[in-house]
């Protein structure tokens, strides 16, 4: 059989001899392999002939098959060629675009893609370069979902680029920062939901002021904890204060802080000294004239949507636009979630500063992986947007529980939408999104407006945001000089 198998092999190089040499090449073999096959009959057959098998309907022809192109609709193609070929099923939603694996058209909506079991969380993250297209794709699909009744709501918009957004959608947008009209009161805390009872109420709106102003203190002093004594000082401030008025602002708490009254007085005295110092700094220090008169804005929550305009804060501190965030992020979680309930997609620009805020703010990412959790009950969808992984990963130490929970937030994100990343930046987010060679090579190549969907378990997308000139006119952050972040 070895031998037989061996001469079987000369055939290969058959274009180097003659053709007579071939055909005496052949009769030989084809002898041999009879020869095999009468000495034992039980033998399979041991080289196949260049025809094919001798047996009915066996097709055996010298020439190769040639079928010719079959040209196909990529439904038929999904079919016929299950797991290999993406039927691009359409989906329910905001147009998007074309996917450039399936050729189909691509449209999403996360709470229609839930409903059908695709997805197990409504948050989706956008990963990728400054001006790879993060924000174009943000203000599509916000504004396409908003034509779908959908509501947006943007607690932060650092560069003032969806005022024009809200503006194109029917929306509103709320200023505030040093000089402008509006103002949000952090200490505010919201409508109250219409089953509250009194009682409920005041003991909600206690905690709120409790926890948030130990977060204003933990901010403006950069740690992560509060002596406990101060824990006791800002619940009977507060108390105090609430006792007195209608508004708790921070000015009332830091009065308080300086001339206590109420029977609590000697001990307010006592162990508030640093807390008036941190508080005075709202007040008349660095960061005055910001958080300290009562809200003038009222949240419509059936505004298509809502965005809060935060770049007149983009030269002060650190700290009052850390502030700012805290205060913008309540206004609109409170705001929204205290009344009817709606899907509400909910975009964080600069997501990954956004979380650098809330570890600032002593409450670690727990706040947000809760968040995460009750988000789905409310029907809220967060959208990160994000430069890269490494950001996620300063949040803490390698091996930090600060760190895990940073990834934890991405792994809670059951949509994943990569666009340009930086050669460098590549292994990393194969890594932590588990991409295998082809895919990494895709998002290698991905030009600007190109998305890489990682949808759920396994839908997988190559889509390109097609957007309209009007939506261009709207969108676009480069009509005035150099794109933004
Ligand atoms: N899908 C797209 N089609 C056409 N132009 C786009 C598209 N996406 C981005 N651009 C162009 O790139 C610029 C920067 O995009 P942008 O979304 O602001 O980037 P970033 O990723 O920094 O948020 C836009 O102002 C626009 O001119
Ligand atoms: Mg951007």
């Amino acid at each position: 059989m070895n031998s037989t198998q061996s001469a079987g092999f000369v055939r290969d190089d058959a274009d180097r001899v003659s053709r007579r040499e071939l055909a005496a090449k052949r009769k030989q073999l084809a002898k041999a392999a009879s020869d095999t096959r009468k000495d034992s009959p039980d033998l399979p057959w041991v080289w196949l002939p260049e025809k094919g098998e001798r047996h009915p309907n066996n097709l055996r022809t010298a020439r190769a098959v040639r079928p010719p192109l079959h040209r196909g609709s990529s439904t038929t193609l999904g079919v016929g060629y299950p797991f290999l070929a993406e039927t691009s099923d359409a989906m329910p939603g905001a147009f998007i675009g074309p996917d450039l694996l399936s050729k189909g058209m691509f449209s999403w909506d996360p709470w229609v893609a839930y409903g059908m079991g695709i997805i197990r969380s409504h948050s989706m993250v956008i990963l990728g370069v400054k001006g790879s297209g993060k924000s174009m794709l943000a203000k599509s699909l916000a504004a396409r979902l908003c034509r779908l009744r959908r509501r947006v709501a943007v607690p932060h918009d650092p560069n003032g680029e969806w005022a024009r957004v809200a503006e194109y959608v029917g929306g509103v947008t709320v200023q505030i920062g040093p000089g402008a009209a509006d103002r949000i009161n952090p200490l505010d805390a919201g409508t109250r939901p219409a089953h509250f009872t009194d009682e409920n109420w005041a003991y909600e709106q206690q905690q709120y002021q409790s926890h948030k102003l130990q977060a204003i203190v933990k901010i403006l002093r950069q740690t992560t904890t509060l002596p406990e004594v101060e824990h006791t000082i800002i619940d009977l401030v507060l108390q105090n204060v609430r006792a007195r008025n209608n508004h708790v602002l921070l000015p009332a708490v830091w009065d308080e802080l300086r001339d206590p009254t109420g029977p609590n007085a000697a001990e307010i005295r006592d162990g508030g000294l640093q807390l008036q110092h941190s508080i005075r700094r709202v007040i008349v220090g660095d960061v005055a004239g910001m958080f300290d008169k009562p809200t003038t804005v009222t949240f419509d929550s059936d505004t298509p949507m809502v965005t809060v305009d935060t770049s007149l804060v983009s030269k002060a501190s650190d700290e009052a636009k850390a502030l700012m965030r805290l205060t913008t992020n309540d206004w609109i979680d409170r705001s929204s979630t205290g009344t009817a309930d709606q899907a509400r997609l909910v975009i964080h620009e600069e997501a990954a500063v956004a979380l650098l805020t809330e570890v600032a703010s002593g409450s670690g990412l727990t706040q947000r992986a809760a968040d995460e959790k009750v988000a789905r009950h409310h029907g809220k969808a967060n959208l990160y947007v994000l430069h890269r992984i490494a950001d996620l990963d300063a949040l803490g130490d390698t091996g930090s529980a600060m760190h895990s929970q940073a990834l934890g937030l991405l792994a809670d994100c059951d949509t994943r939408i990569t666009y340009a990343q930086h050669p460098g930046e590549l292994g990393r987010s194969a890594a932590v999104l588990g991409w295998n060679d082809t895919q990494r090579e895709l998002v290698r190549k991905l030009q600007k407006g190109e998305g890489f969907w990682q949808i759920g378990e396994d839908t997988l997308r190559h889509v390109r945001n097609v957007c309209t000139t009007t939506e261009m006119h709207y969108f676009a952050t480069d009509t005035h000089g150099g794109s933004r972040a």
